[in-house]
This record gives structure tokens, C-alpha cells and sequence, in this order.
């Protein structure tokens, strides 16, 4: 008994002599790096490098306007306006003044996680380099790129001095290392690596012949940010980026067995995508007319009624979702199930037709660098319509920028006779797949939505419009006492009386999501 406590003690002194030296053997872990405040990035240059003040200049106002300035103003031209995001009557909308007295703190939340944004994406390789006059030191302006924590060959580094008797060059980095894949005789080098490379030698060649050799290591792991390279000689200062990124790894699609004649399998290729709300009978009419044309294409439909009823067919995928989810949700839904290379969208009210011919629009979208492309919708009354929308946004400092809807196209596209290339299309397109994901659907809008799609992907999608693949829209100008119970019930929902509730949602978003101060249309 009374050895019990010494032979504990004995232990205790033991495994803590072990724990210890366990924790004196723990390989010291990589470095921590502190990602909460990214490197801030030296402002860029203001104004010309050198002044000269005794050199008079005369501004020319009309060019001045054209620069992005501080300000921007949503001054309403004569035209036609997409109503949709307008509402009636309306040529330009001030969005801030829609809120009232909460504004001023909308405003400043919105800056305050602007601020933050900007932060997470700014990219070192973005940043503005000047190259000084009569330089000796050649370097690469751009294109040099490495992935995370490899290596590559700094290609295009050299010196071009008159002679001298002795030359040295420095290369400083800071988000990795600089080492050279051979030495030069003669050269003498410092700091290899290490972020901070220097040489030194008496003959030129020499030293530019080791220039050939040098590497650079990325040792700071990030997914996709550029370090600044300094290059530095007697008197001479210069500065390159090294962009250091995984490239994104794409997403191949099979292209499908073809139908043997050359042309494509749609089957293969497109998923048909479509969110119904109530109307059941233009969805099967939408269905039937889909499956005298293409009847091995697989159909994705979500559903948010409240009391869903069966669909079922071959190649048919049908997603129930709570009551109400709304318009946007059921698109983000129906896309994310997709397992094609393209995903065509189409309302539940359309009826395929000989005219809607899917090989054209997947013709473009396999020949073009396009990343989506509508089509045409045929009211009817017989009118076509396109709605190709033109969208341009012109920055206007801290009130937010200024967004502009016109209708129109950019330019025709060459090869395509009915073709234009455009910034915002009508309900029935097809897409890239991952493009579309990509961009998504904001869930936030539940119900008429569809131009916020397009304002959301400026910069991501690449939209095209043919007029030559028509769809056909099924009757929603129907009289109101020969529709059915379900057209009633979703024209309660779909266009309630107080549409303003929706028009307010969108003017917000607007505002706070993409930060626009005004719209206008011309
Ligand atoms: C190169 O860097 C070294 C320090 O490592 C410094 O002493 C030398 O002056 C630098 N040379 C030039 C040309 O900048
Ligand atoms: C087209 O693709 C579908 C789906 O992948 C396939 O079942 C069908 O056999 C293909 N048609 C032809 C003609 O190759």
C-alpha cells in the first residue's frame, strides 16, 4: 500500500519528463500566415511621374467626360425602358431615395462591406507598374505565371549596360524564392535561395548567360494573387509580376455520340431546364411539344406549387420544393441538377415548334467563344421578340455606381447572319452549363425576375441572341374568364397587387448587392 503513491509519483515524473521531450521533438509546423488583412497594395501613381509646371495646357471638356470620373448620373433619355426592372412610366430610378431615413446607414453598411470585398480580390497582378525611360535591364512585362509552391524559370531577365569594369544585379521577392538552375563561371552570387538574389561579376556575358538561369519558387501558398519581382542594377530600378495561380481546372463535357450525319446529338449535349408554379396544363402542352422534337432529351422541371401534382415521362426529371421557394430559387435548382454541357432555359408556358431548332443555337455555342445564347419568343399576337438589352455601368465613387439598360445589340457576329452579340437576352437561351452556375440565380428574387440574371454575370457571360430559333408563347394573353383555376391562382401570385413589395426587393438589391446608385434606360 504505502508504495502505491511513490510508485505514482515515479510515473508522474516520468511521463512528464517524457511529455517533455515529446514536445521538444515536435517538428516546428509550417508557419502561420495571417490572411485576415491581406497586404495592402501601394496606391497607385497620381497624376505624371514628372511635372512641368511652366508648360501650359488647355483641357478639352469633351474628351474629360468620356474618363471614369467620381461621379456618374442616371439621367433618363427618351427610348423604350425594360419595364420590368423600371416599373410603369419610368426612365431612371434613383435607388437611394427609395429607402428614406434608413439610407445613410444602408449606405455605410454597404461601404464597409465594399471595402472588405475589394480587399479579398484585389490581385497584386493588377496593380499599375510604370517602366522608367532608358532602362538597361530587360525583364518580362507579363505572361511569366507559376503554380502554388512550385517553381519555373524567370524567362527574358538580361542587362544591357555599356562596359564597365564590374557589374551586379539584384532580384528581390517576397512571396518566394530566387535560385538560378546552373552557375556561370565568373559570376558570383549571393543569396541563393532566398528571396533576395544578387550577382556579380566582370563580364557581362557572363552575368547575362547566369540571367538565363535564374528560378523563382513560390513559398507563400495562395490559390491565385502575383508577387512583384524587383530588379534592381547600379542607378536602375525595375519591377515585373509573377503571377502565382492554380489555373482553373476545366470542366470537359464528352461530346456525345453524334447522329452520324455530322451534325449534333442535342440528347447528349442539352438538358432542357423550366420552373413551373401552379400551371400545369401549359407545362404538359410545354412537354408533349418538346417530345415531338426531341424526345430523348432529358427535361429538368422544379416545382414550387403548393399542391404538386405527378408528371412523369421518360427522360423526365421533376423537383418538388417547398410552397413559394420563387422564380430564381426553382431556376438555381433546376440548373444545379444538369448534368450536360449546355442547359437550355425556357418558361413553362413555351411550345416547341418546327422553328425551334436547338442544333443552331448549340451550332454557336460549340463554334464561338459565346458563353450563352437566346433565341426568339413569338407572342401570340405574331410578334417576335428578342429583348437583346445592352448594359453598361459607369463608375460613380462612393454614392455608387450608375447602371444603364438599352435595348440593342453590340455588333453582329461573324458567320452567323440572324446573330448579334448583346449583354441581356429574353426566358428562352441557351448556355454553358458551368457558366450559369457560376453566375446563379439570386434566390432572393422570387417573383418577375430576369435582367437581374444578366447584371449579375457582366464579366462573366459572353451573350449572344439568334432571331432564327423561334419558340412559341402559349397564350398568356388569354381572357380572364376562359382561364383555368390555375392560371388564376398563379396570376394572384405571380403579379400581386401590391407589386411594388417586389419592385422594392429589386431596388434594394440593386442597391446594396451590386452597390448601383441609379439606373436608366434610353
Ligand atoms: C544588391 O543588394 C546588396 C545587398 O544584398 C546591396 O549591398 C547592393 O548594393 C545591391 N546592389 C544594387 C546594384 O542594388
Ligand atoms: C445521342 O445521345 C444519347 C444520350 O447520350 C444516346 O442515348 C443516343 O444513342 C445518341 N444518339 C446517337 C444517334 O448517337
Amino acid at each position: 500500500m504505502r508504495g502505491a503513491p511513490r510508485s505514482c509519483a515515479l510515473a508522474v515524473g516520468v511521463a512528464s519528463a517524457l511529455a517533455l521531450l515529446l514536445h521538444l521533438w515536435v517538428p516546428a509546423g509550417p508557419p502561420s500566415v495571417d490572411l485576415r488583412d491581406p497586404p495592402r497594395l501601394p496606391p497607385p501613381p497620381r497624376g505624371p511621374a514628372r511635372a512641368y509646371p511652366h508648360v501650359p495646357f488647355r483641357l478639352r471638356r469633351d474628351v474629360i467626360e468620356l474618363l471614369p470620373g467620381n461621379g456618374c448620373s442616371c439621367a433618363a433619355e427618351p427610348g423604350p425602358l425594360p419595364r420590368q426592372l423600371f416599373g410603369p412610366g419610368r426612365g431612371a430610378v434613383d435607388f437611394g431615395s427609395s429607402f428614406g431615413p434608413g439610407e445613410r446607414r444602408l449606405q455605410q453598411q454597404r461601404e464597409h462591406e465594399f471595402r472588405s470585398y475589394r480587399r479579398r480580390v484585389q490581385s497584386p497582378a493588377d496593380r499599375l507598374l510604370i517602366v522608367r525611360a532608358n532602362s538597361p535591364l530587360e525583364y518580362p512585362a507579363q505572361g511569366v505565371e507559376v503554380r502554388p509552391l512550385q517553381t519555373v524559370l524567370v524567362p527574358g531577365l538580361s542587362l544591357q549596360a555599356p562596359g564597365r569594369e564590374s557589374y551586379e544585379v539584384n532580384l528581390t521577392a517576397s512571396m518566394g524564392t530566387l535560385a538560378v538552375a546552373a552557375v556561370v563561371e565568373g559570376v558570383s552570387l549571393r543569396g541563393e535561395g532566398q528571396p533576395h538574389l544578387s550577382m556579380a561579376t566582370t563580364h557581362l556575358d557572363h552575368l547575362n548567360r547566369q540571367l538565363q538561369f535564374v528560378t523563382y519558387t513560390n513559398t507563400l501558398f495562395h490559390p491565385d494573387t502575383a508577387d512583384i519581382v524587383q530588379f534592381c542594377t547600379h542607378g536602375h530600378e525595375a519591377a515585373f509580376a509573377i503571377r502565382i495561380r492554380h489555373p482553373p481546372a476545366p470542366r470537359l463535357y464528352g461530346p456525345g455520340d453524334s447522329d452520324g450525319d455530322g451534325g449534333y446529338n442535342v440528347s447528349a449535349l442539352v438538358t432542357i431546364a423550366t420552373k413551373t408554379f401552379l400551371r400545369y396544363e401549359k407545362l404538359r402542352g410545354l412537354l408533349s411539344s418538346i417530345r415531338r422534337f426531341y424526345p430523348g432529351v432529358t427535361v429538368v422541371v422544379a416545382d414550387d406549387s403548393p399542391r404538386p401534382e405527378p408528371l412523369s415521362g421518360p427522360h423526365l426529371e421533376h423537383y418538388v420544393m417547398p410552397f413559394g421557394k420563387g422564380w430564381f430559387a426553382g431556376r438555381n435548382l433546376a440548373v444545379s441538377q444538369v448534368t450536360t454541357k449546355y442547359v437550355l432555359w425556357v418558361d413553362d408556358d413555351f411550345i416547341f415548334t418546327p422553328r425551334t431548332r436547338l442544333e443552331k443555337l448549340v451550332d454557336v455555342l460549340e463554334r464561338t467563344s459565346l458563353d450563352l445564347v437566346g433565341g426568339a419568343v413569338r407572342e401570340i399576337t405574331g410578334f417576335t421578340t428578342t429583348y437583346r438589352q445592352r448594359l453598361s455601368v459607369r463608375a460613380g465613387g462612393a454614392g455608387g455606381d450608375c447602371l444603364r439598360a438599352r435595348p440593342g445589340f453590340h455588333h453582329r457576329l461573324a458567320g452567323f447572319p440572324d446573330c448579334v452579340v448583346t449583354d441581356g437576352v429574353v426566358n428562352f437561351f441557351l448556355a454553358r452549363t458551368d457558366k450559369v452556375r457560376q453566375v446563379g440565380f439570386d434566390p432572393r428574387l422570387r417573383r418577375v425576375a430576369h435582367l437581374e440574371f444578366f447584371i449579375d454575370g457582366l464579366g462573366v457571360l459572353h451573350v449572344g441572341s439568334c432571331e432564327d430559333v423561334v419558340v412559341d408563347h402559349a397564350s398568356k394573353l388569354a381572357l380572364p374568364w376562359r382561364r383555368s383555376e390555375g392560371e388564376r391562382q398563379y396570376a394572384r401570385y405571380r403579379y400581386p397587387a401590391a407589386r411594388d413589395d417586389s419592385l422594392s426587393l429589386k431596388h434594394r438589391l440593386f442597391f446594396f448587392k451590386n452597390r448601383f446608385k441609379c439606373m436608366a434606360g434610353n
